[in-house]
């Protein structure tokens, strides 16, 4: 294997979160936090770091690779690190592999160590850009957008993602026809803000996202943190806003026009939230060197 260093994005989730694990599309943007991933072989390293060649060889699976990795985001942001690192690290192995055999790759690791999963986050590390997107991959289509007038508010809580999913499966077990209704809406939310985001009307896009905030509310994945930061947003001028990703946590997302951009930022901050500095619609994973 060669020396190499691969970077790829994170992820936020503009639209669809939940509905999506159960066949239903959403739409999810990479975003500029990338995490890098480097490795050499040991006959790279200088002669001291052989004793990291010894604690490998006690402890590894006896392979002479040594991997390094670096991330411009914490993991607890709820930002996608463990498909990025995925996606990352099998690129360094493979640096021409074709992005469908990467995504389905990935895709596997994340399962199995996980358990469960749409893949979403694997195919924004792995295409990068605003992509509309169908559990395990069914289909991955890639939207040209212009500039998503995003800001992100972190609400200082880590989402517990399983036990999110879990509790949506209890209450679809529960009331089958109620949460399956709910699913129908935002998937027909979703298509509907399809062409709305590539005509760049965002002030629609908002409004639809506001919507699926309604039924994310629904089915019970929002959280007082998550509400603050959202209505705080939504009272200094966004056009929308919502949580983003499992919910109960993380981050919540807001459209805004650009004079209204401070207003927003300072509304989320006053309210508890930190607001992170995102820029949507990132290139996908990439070879550095
Ligand atoms: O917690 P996150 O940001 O990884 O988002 C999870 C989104 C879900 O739709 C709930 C799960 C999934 O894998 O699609």
């Amino acid at each position: 294997m060669n020396k190499a260093t691969v970077s790829a994005p994170g992820k936020l989730m503009l639209l669809g979160e939940h509905a999506v694990v159960y066949g239903y599309p959403c739409i999810v943007t990479a975003i500029s936090q990338r995490l890098e991933v480097s490795v050499s072989t040991i006959d790279d390293i200088p002669m001291d770091r052989r004793f990291i060649d010894a604690a490998i060889q006690a402890w590894g699976d006896g392979k002479d690779y040594l991997f390094s990795i670096k991330s411009a985001f914490s993991g607890k942001y709820g930002f996608g690190s463990s498909a990025a690192v995925t996606v990352a690290t099998l690129k360094t192995m493979r640096p021409t592999v074709e992005n469908r055999v990467l995504f389905d790759a990935a895709y596997k690791i994340v399962l199995d160590v996980q358990g469960i999963g749409s893949g979403f986050d694997v195919a924004a590390s792995t295409y990068g850009g605003t992509l509309y997107f169908v559990a395990a991959g069914k289909i991955i289509e890639p939207l040209s957008v212009q500039e998503v007038p995003l800001i992100v508010g972190y609400t200082g809580v880590k989402a517990d993602t399983t036990s999110l999913i879990k509790q949506v499966a209890e209450k679809k077990e529960k009331n089958p026809e109620k949460v399956e209704r709910i699913f129908q809406a935002i998937a027909k939310l979703v298509e509907d803000v399809k062409p709305r985001m590539l005509e760049g009307d965002w002030e629609r896009v908002g409004k639809l996202m506001d919507f699926n905030q309604e039924y994310l509310r629904d089915l019970g994945v929002s959280s007082e943190k998550l509400e603050a930061l959202i209505s705080a947003a939504k009272k200094a001028g966004a056009w929308g806003a919502k949580l983003s990703g499992a919910g109960g946590g993380d981050c919540m997302i807001a459209l805004g026009s650009g004079e209204k951009r401070d207003a927003i930022q300072k509304a989320i901050a006053d309210a508890g939230g930190q607001v992170i500095d995102v820029q949507p619609n990132a290139e996908g994973v990439r070879v550095e060197i």
